[in-house]
């Protein structure tokens, strides 16, 4: 299977065909090296949100006219659905500093691509073209990495074959995903089984292409930035309590969209800057929609010292800086209602909590066995290496906080999961030795420059070989 190439010359278009290539060496894999202690001081600027990042590029390809954005992603996830885009026929130029133009080709203006659609580790990309896809009048594979390959994906494609869609799974429902056209799609009136704003999106996308009405229910409410950005486009979707519908042959218009900065990268900052000694930082235009803020309050309910200030909007998102200092934390028992609005955080908070007074406890969150790595059992693992003592729960986790006896220092192995490399390198600033990192390089996929800004910030952090 191909692999994502993140360099710029792969994806810069190709003068003559507006196309990338697709292809692909892999990606050096490193690991983060981090001196134990030291603090995170000053401003950071986190880069943009990637849940909004790959919705602008969705919504702006199919939209009527040009789609100006700012502030987007320029990681790997959401620059694998920018280069699928352009596989299936729509000019983007960019991304500049986060500025992109999408010449959008309309509800029914995309084309077929020339070969599968590599997506390399990211689950939303796929979940989303899956239900994007599933009402086009042609064929498309989509393709992942190692790591996606193994994600579960029936829980979009069964909703979707109940649409009439036509999609083929592995036998065990994982990627790669044939997506074959069919006549027509219908829509459904779908209880959502867990709380995922990918399916929930996925099936609104394919709603779009669907006769009549189809409808979403959610278990607990999760992420809206399909429907906020769906609004913005001109395609209000009705909400009701925890039901959201969108009308089959919508158009959508072509509307500016700002990015805001990633809520889920300043995770990271945020436990470090409140477990460092003298830790103090500010993180400007964060994205504070309120389907993403259970990393604050989970963090507040613990102590920490986090002030949200100068709330303003940024287009369709709420946004404000966060200004945090370093705070005594103890341990929680963290709310249900928490768990889905703080879902890609816990690994910054599994952090938090070790260093917190007393015991912490997560349960209801057996979608994190299920994300890029198993994050319950690896998180378990890593922190048990510098030393903080774990129960591992089917659906969560019990962590014996260390207050104020340090963290050993030891090597972890991130699994290639994003979050979890960031969160063990922000552990060693309550480390009483370094901290070694494994398998690094899927940073990328979410926040670029992290070790830099990181280091920046007062992090004695270095990337190492692999
Ligand atoms: C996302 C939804 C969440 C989240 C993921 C991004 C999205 O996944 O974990 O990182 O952009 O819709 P689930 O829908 O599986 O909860």
């Amino acid at each position: 299977m191909s692999r994502i190439d993140l360099s710029a010359s792969a994806l810069s278009p190709d003068p003559a065909t507006d196309q990338p290539p697709q292809a692909v060496p892999p990606a050096p894999v490193r690991g983060y090296a981090v001196a134990p202690g030291g603090t995170l001081v000053g401003e950071i600027r986190v880069p943009g949100d990637k849940s909004v990042s790959h919705r602008a590029i969705m919504l702006g390809a199919l939209a009527d006219g040009e789609t100006q954005v700012t502030g987007f992603l320029e990681g790997a996830d959401s620059l694998a659905t920018l280069a699928a885009f352009r596989r299936m026929g729509v000019a983007i130029e960019g991304p500049a500093r986060g500025e992109l133009r999408i010449r959008g080709v309309g509800r029914d203006g995309l084309t077929a691509p020339a070969a599968p659609l590599d997506v390399g580790n990211a689950g939303t990309a796929m979940r989303l073209l899956c239900g994007l896809l599933a009402g086009q009048r042609f064929a498309t594979t989509l393709v992942g990495d190692a790591s996606l390959s193994r994600r579960p994906m029936r829980r979009v494609t069964e909703p979707l074959a109940r649409m009439g869609a036509d999609i083929e799974t592995t036998a065990a429902g994982t990627a790669p995903l044939l997506i074959r056209p069919v006549p027509r799609l219908h829509g459904i009136d779908y209880a959502m089984p867990v709380a995922s704003a990918q399916v929930k999106s996925c099936l609104l996308l394919a709603g779009l292409y669907a006769d009549g009405e189809t409808c979403v229910t959610e278990p607990a409410v999760t992420r809206d930035h399909t429907e906020r950005m769906l609004a913005t486009f001109g395609c209000a979707v009705r909400r009701d309590g925890a039901r959201v519908c969108i009308e089959g042959g919508s158009r959508l218009t072509a509307a500016p969209v700002e990015v805001p900065a990633d809520i889920s990268s300043a995770a990271f900052f945020l436990v470090g800057a409140s477990i460092a000694a003298g830790g103090a930082v500010t993180l400007p235009a964060v994205g504070v929609n309120p389907t993403r803020v259970g990393v604050l309050n989970i963090l507040k309910a613990m102590g920490a010292d986090i002030a949200v200030e100068n709330p303003r909007q940024c287009g369709a998102e709420p946004v404000a800086d966060l200004r945090v200092r370093s705070a005594r934390l103890r341990g929680i028992e963290i709310p249900a209602e928490q768990v889905p609005l703080a879902i890609d955080e816990f690994p910054a908070l599994f952090v938090a909590a070790a260093c917190a007074e007393g015991e912490t406890l997560l349960t209801g969150a057996e979608e994190l066995r299920v994300k890029e790595s198993d994050r319950i059992a690896v998180m378990a693992a890593g922190l048990g290496r510098l030393g903080v003592e774990t129960e591992v729960l089917p659906d969560g986790i019990r962590i014996q906080g260390r207050g104020g006896a340090p963290l050993a220092g030891g090597s972890v192995d991130s699994h290639g999961d994003h979050r979890i490399a960031m969160a063990f390198a922000m552990a060693a600033l309550r480390a009483e030795a370094p901290v070694l990192v494994q398998d690094c390089a899927n940073v990328d996929t979410s926040f670029p420059g992290f070790a830099t800004l990181a280091a920046a910030a007062g992090l004695g952090i270095e990337e190492t070989p692999a």
